[in-house]
């Protein structure tokens, strides 16, 4: 039991081999619902589609004798809208609330928009139960366009989608935050900027409860979950501490990383994580990558290029929106060392990242002068001797629906061009996606 109105009737996957097809989950999944009890009854979210028995049973045992009157659905992602068929075969005079984004996939997903049963709701709609009054807000891309949030008044409880969630079961008591931030730069990384923009509605709002799509409802201290979300969603590091990611084919880099872990922690960093990019759990380490301030890559030159998880690794960063970090290379080859230059390359469209001066050469092997140039790139971490580098690109956030108008990017729909830069975006400029007016728009750095 959530409230006295509101209740649990999600499920726990102990079966599951990868989320969303890549995430290990060695705590499983928890896939969450919830039933709103009034004079009119709303089931919160489906669940995935190998528990679809398993949540109408809960449905039924919940609710007794009374049939739900809708289903809200806040997000069409299918590890929670699967069973939407289901539920209206189970109760086929419920109605279906979503925004029109969700509508327009369910005819994607299920090849019907479920025209005589949707109820669709955009930005501050409300839909009343009796006691309880919905209001919904939009949360595109938290993680999936269509999404929705849902806060209930009198209960003062924010149902809020994939945001607040984790990996893990219900039924496994494990940390919070290790797993949320795991969860939270493997999905929804990439969209800081929209779960910003989200952050700043939900201040408006008097919330004593968090009730997510995975992992548990919160109900204390909710200040220390929703200061996470603001530091990982500005990208802000949430700990000092310096992360080493590194590949290695014959064990030399390898020897150099932890030659450069030990000296680190000879000159008295307390935090060093060490992470081989071919064995660890990549959505960790990215998580890593995120968390602590400062990152050295060390890798192989390979095909001309560099070894290949090195290669998925920054790309998992550059999607992700890696920025505001200080950063270190060390490249190994055995004729032509190309390391630095391509990693250098492609972390160049990140913003705010600061170049340490030295870049550790290694041929082969480690050798006294690679071995001085590992004690001098310790040392300049420690320092904090670095160079500028990267872009500094100025964002406009829509307020309203989470459009981003990038410098880097334009707006073709406003007749802007790439590379665009203003100080205030113009005064006849609208929302591309929702048609808002500028004054709905804030800006970031
Ligand atoms: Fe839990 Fe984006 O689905």
């Amino acid at each position: 039991m959530i409230t006295n109105d509101i209740k649990y009737i999600g499920v726990n996957d102990h079966k599951i081999d990868l989320f969303e097809g890549q995430y290990i989950v060695p705590n499983g999944m928890a896939y969450n619902s919830y039933a709103i009890i009034d004079e009119k009854i709303a089931i919160m979210d489906s669940v995935d589609i190998n528990f679809k028995d398993e949540w109408l049973c809960n449905i039924k045992e919940t609710l007794g004798e009374r049939k739900p009157d809708y289903l809200v659905v806040q997000h069409m992602e299918p590890d929670h809208s699967a069973n939407i068929m289901s539920f209206i075969e189970a109760y086929p005079d419920a109605k279906i609330v979503a925004s029109a984004k969700a509508f327009a996939m369910m005819k994607n997903f299920f090849g019907t928009d479920l025209d005589d049963k949707k109820v669709v709701v955009s930005e501050g709609d409300t839909l009343n139960l009796g006691k309880h009054t919905l209001t919904f807000f939009t949360a595109p891309m938290v993680h999936w366009p269509e999404v929705v949030v849902t806060y209930d008044s009198k209960d003062k409880v924010l149902f809020s989608a994939d945001g607040f969630g984790k990996f893990g079961a219900l039924d496994v008591d494990e940390d919070w935050a290790c797993e949320a931030r795991r969860y939270y730069f493997g999905i929804v990384g990439k969209y800081g900027v929209q779960v910003q923009s989200l952050l700043k509605k939900l201040a408006t709002l008097d919330v004593e409860k968090i009730c997510p799509l995975h992992g548990p409802v919160l109900t204390e201290n909710l200040p220390y979950y929703i200061n996470l979300y603001d530091v990982w969603s500005s990208y802000k590091s949430e700990d000092k501490g310096i992360v080493v990611a590194y590949t290695s084919v014959y064990g030399n880099t390898k020897k150099a990383a932890m030659l450069l872990c030990q000296k680190l922690k000879d000159n008295g960093v307390e935090k060093v994580v060490l992470n081989d990019l071919a064995r660890c759990d990549m959505a960790e380490a990215v998580e890593d990558a995120f968390r602590y301030d400062k990152v050295v890559f060390a890798t192989t030159t390979y095909n001309a290029d560099i070894f290949p998880y090195m290669r998925e690794f920054i790309n998992h960063l550059t999607e992700r929106n890696f920025q505001n970090k200080t950063v270190a290379f060390v490249e190994n080859g055995s004729w032509a060392p190309t390391g630095a230059k391509v990693m250098k390359e492609m972390l160049s469209k990140c913003k705010n990242l600061e170049y340490v001066n030295t870049t550790v050469k290694i041929m082969s092997a480690l050798n006294s002068d690679s071995e001085s140039q590992l004690e001098l790139l310790a040392q300049e971490l420690c320092e904090n001797k670095v160079e500028k580098g990267g872009s500094d690109s100025v964002k406009y956030v829509c307020d309203i629906c989470g459009w981003v108008y990038d410098e880097e990017k334009g707006s073709p729909e406003n007749g802007i061009a790439a590379g665009t830069a203003f100080d205030d975006l113009p005064e006849d400029f609208v929302c591309p996606l929702c048609g808002v007016d500028k004054s709905n728009f804030s800006k970031t750095e």
